[in-house]
């Protein structure tokens, strides 16, 4: 695995404090716990560019990381984090969905969900809501190094049931942020899609 330099930008918890960039970007979302911060971690091939936790709801900002100088990675706060307070709950979902409808270098959103369990309805709540705002979308299996091939396989192929009518997603990515199952696809798919 290559390492890239990245930098990190800000952390944002308000839409009004994005960073100004025309540079080509990739949000990371997904449910709290799910392993977006490992996941950019393992991108760059460094350990503690995002902060990881086996406490969920640790990253409460959207995060924002130049790599290479040429894209930025936004990873966001996690969807639905059950033991904060709802008020704070709605603030993090109302700034996820603003940041994803107006972004304008967005160029597509990293959708992360367990490989180890059924699509949640806090999963597909995300996914429907980018098809129905026609946004772009990658479908990244997480943990599957927890998981047997075969498990791996059954979960895509029910992914790609799911997904089979929704013209914004992309494709179906296994990935495991630990045996580096996964990576150099994401690579390619990075490379292409924000070149
Ligand atoms: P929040 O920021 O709280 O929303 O979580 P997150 O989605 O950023 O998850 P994070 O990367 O912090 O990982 C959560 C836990 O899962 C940590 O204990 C990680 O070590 C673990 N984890 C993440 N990715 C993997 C993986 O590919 N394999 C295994 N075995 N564990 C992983
Ligand atoms: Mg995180």
């Amino acid at each position: 695995m290559k390492t890239r330099k990245a930098d990190f930008i800000k952390g944002v918890a308000q839409i009004d404090r994005l960073p100004e960039t025309k540079l080509p970007e990739v949000a990371f979302a997904g449910r709290s716990n799910v392993g977006k911060s490992s996941l950019l971690n393992s991108i760059v091939n460094r350990k503690n560019l995002a902060r990881i936790s086996s406490e969920p709801g640790k990253t409460q900002e959207i995060n924002f990381y130049k790599v290479e100088d040429k894209w930025v990675f936004a990873d966001l706060p996690g969807f639905g984090y059950a033991k904060i307070s709802k008020g704070k709950r709605e603030e993090w979902a109302k700034l996820n969905f603003e940041y994803l409808e107006k972004r304008e270098n967005l160029r597509f959103v990293c959708c992360l969900v367990d490989s180890r369990h059924d699509p949640q309805p806090k999963d597909l709540a995300l996914m429907e809501w980018l098809m129905n705002n026609e946004k772009k979308f990658l479908v990244i299996l997480t943990k599957c190094d927890k998981i047997k091939e075969r498990a791996i396989n059954d979960r895509k192929e029910q992914l790609e049931g799911l997904l089979a009518q929704c013209p914004t997603a992309m494709e179906i990515l296994p990935y495991s942020s630990q045996s580096g199952l996964g990576w150099k696809q994401l690579q390619q798919i990075l490379e292409r899609e924000l070149a």
